[in-house]
């Protein structure tokens, strides 16, 4: 059994058409009979004028890196996405309640080429590329926090608008 909520209508990746709802959906299929939820809280209101499929890609990775690290070897887990607004600003947090990662590792997550699953298939490139994403094309910043044993938290700043866009 696979339990899936997403619920809001017009989420920041509402942008080009494309929904947050169609891509979760779609992500769903990488837990394939493990239990692991996921529940969106999103204000309705949010109008971004910024790269959606950029967006949807960083969600994709922190999605990738549950899989393979927060709920490695486990059946249940549970994740959260929650985006609102902050003056000029968006702020998107993902979270999940898996393994947690280590003080010293977490200071390493965002290198490149660093992975603790060098022999699972790990590159250690989809942090790095995810924190290039926010921080050069959509002109934000990425911050995390994390408690072993007890899960991790990426929190996104991103600008509404991005000039040039
Ligand atoms: N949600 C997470 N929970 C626990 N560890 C994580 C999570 N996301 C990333 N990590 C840690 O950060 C490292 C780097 O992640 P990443 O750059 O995506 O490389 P890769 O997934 O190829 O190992 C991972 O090897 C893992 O140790
Ligand atoms: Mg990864």
């Amino acid at each position: 059994m696979q339990s899936f909520t997403a619920k809001f209508d017009h989420f920041v990746l509402a942008i080009e058409g494309e929904s947050i709802d169609e891509l979760l959906e779609s992500l769903r299929l990488m837990w394939r009979s493990r239990e692991i939820s996921i529940e969106v809280s999103c204000a309705n209101n949010i109008m971004m004028d910024s790269y959606p499929g950029t967006v949807g890609q960083i969600i994709t990775n922190f999605c990738q890196n549950t899989m393979l690290h927060a709920f490695k070897d486990r059946e249940i887990g549970h994740i959260t996405i929650t985006c609102c607004q902050r003056d000029n600003l968006v702020e998107i947090v993902f979270a999940d309640d898996g393994i947690g990662i280590s003080k010293e590792n977490l200071e390493r997550i965002f290198d490149p080429f660093f992975t603790t699953s060098r022999h699972q298939g790990g590159t250690g490139l989809g942090l790095h590329i995810v924190y290039n994403l926010v921080t050069q094309k959509l002109r934000g910043n990425i911050s995390v926090n994390s408690t072993e044993g007890l899960g991790t938290r990426f929190t996104l700043l991103l600008p509404l608008k991005v000039s040039g866009n």
